[in-house]
């Protein structure tokens, strides 16, 4: 097996609320292999967006140990996590953060720009024609639909060929044609550059693509299998 590219030991994660304390992850331990496909499957409120979003680096752990992309996450202060997050994670979540001010080409441009690289304006026509989007490079985000917009976060999460893609119900607002364009996107991706993929979905079948599945419940691994391993 590849050197784990994720591996989880004991994570916990709580929350205070005005309720008091919540516990949302309750000692979880997973090891992901780099250029595995997992899909994470469960009920609603089993804990699968908290999950993401602390292996992202976004949300802290309150215990055990997270370890993604060769570092450990309970060291590092906030810019180094945003660094990692921009080097070597791609992120799509059900919210899409761009930025409002700039056009479709500029969104997902940006991170490239940010590597400094010559060719980002050309890499990211490249990467919204692949996402259908062609014919709407110098639209502003307030011009496009939901799914639109969501097309272009996709490609703005993929643009710098992370090492790892953390997707959460990507096709969740999306129609069924261009749901499988984003999905066919996100496996070609997997399979052509050996990029981890981890995707929180409901759509069992989408999950048979994946090498891997792991059903939550309630803040806990319940089954985790391998796919034809029945
Ligand atoms: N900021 C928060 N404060 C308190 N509880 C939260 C917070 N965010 C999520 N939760 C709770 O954590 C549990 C897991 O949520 P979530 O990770 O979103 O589950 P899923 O993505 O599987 O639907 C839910 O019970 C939810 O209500
Ligand atoms: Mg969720």
């Amino acid at each position: 097996m590849n050197a784990p590219i994720i591996k989880l030991d004991g994570l916990k994660l709580a929350l205070h609320s005005r309720a008091g304390k919540v516990d949302i992850l309750r000692g979880i331990d997973l090891e992901i292999a780099q250029g595995q496909s997992v899909a994470v499957l469960g009920p609603s409120g089993s804990g699968k967006t908290s999950l993401l979003m602390v292996i992202a680096g976004l949300e802290r752990a309150t215990g055990g140990r997270v370890n993604v992309c060769a570092e450990n996450l309970t060291q590092l202060d906030e810019d180094a996590l945003a660094l990692l997050r921009g080097e070597k994670i791609g992120i799509v979540f059900q919210s899409f953060h761009l930025v409002p001010t700039m056009t479709a080409l500029e969104n997902v441009a940006l991170p490239l720009e940010f590597q400094g690289r010559r060719d980002a304006f050309e890499r990211a026509a490249s990467l919204l024609e692949d996402v259908g989007l062609q014919n709407r490079l110098q639209h502003f985000p307030a011009e496009l639909s939901g799914g639109e917009q969501q097309r272009v976060a996709i490609a703005r999460a993929l643009s710098t060929r992370p090492q790892l893609i953390l997707a959460d119900e990507p096709t969740g607002n999306l129609d069924g044609e261009t749901g499988r364009q984003i999905i066919d996107l996100l496996f070609a991706m997997h399979q052509r550059t050996n990029t981890t993929l981890l995707l929180v979905t409901h759509d069992e079948q989408l999950a048979q693509r994946c090498q891997r599945t792991v059903r939550m419940a309630d803040g806990h691994v319940l089954s985790d299998e391998l796919a034809g391993a029945a």
